[in-house]
């Protein structure tokens, strides 16, 4: 019983006598990092005909575009993420090599650490902030040459 109130889609809710026994939860929707948006506390979810979908307590929507169940989540991510192709969030790793936009050209570099809180790093003698978070982290990102930058992923791509 335990096992079903942890899915995060709710599909397989605990039944007892005929009656749905689900958790309270509250009304939200959060990010799961690298993987599907969670929608909890009985919200009514529609399709993109307008159509609702089966009243659930809990339902986990993708937003990876990979999922053959639109617009919920069939567990894709997870073979998108394994052939390399990113997700909205938490798409870059230590190691990669990233480029980011800089004065006329590019910046490129690699990965050093990551962050998912604010952080504040003195680079180059300026110190320079990023509120970091789940939903956009922030990379310290080295050069051949040693330099480092301080970058959030939605200003970075891949090389
Ligand atoms: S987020 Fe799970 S399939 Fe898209």
């Amino acid at each position: 019983m335990r096992m079903l109130e942890k899915c995060p889609s709710g599909r397989l809710p605990n039944v007892f006598d005929g009656t749905v026994i689900e958790p309270s939860l509250p009304t939200e929707i959060n990010a799961i990092p690298g993987g599907p948006l969670w929608a909890a506390g009985g919200m009514s979810i529609t399709d993109e005909a307008g159509h609702p979908l089966e009243e659930r307590n809990r339902f986990s929507l993708c937003r990876c575009g990979a999922s053959e169940n639109k617009p919920l989540c069939d567990g894709n991510h997870s073979r998108q993420s394994r052939r390399g192709r990113p997700m909205s969030s938490n798409s870059f790793q230590v190691g990669d090599t990233v480029e980011w936009n800089w004065g006329n050209g590019t910046g490129t570099g690699d990965i050093v650490k990551q962050f998912t809180a604010k952080v504040t790093r003195t680079l180059a003698g300026s110190e320079i902030a990023r509120n970091a978070t789940d939903d956009d982290p922030a990379f310290l990102i080295e050069q051949e040459d040693g330099d480092r930058f301080l970058k959030f992923q939605s200003e970075l791509s891949r090389t």
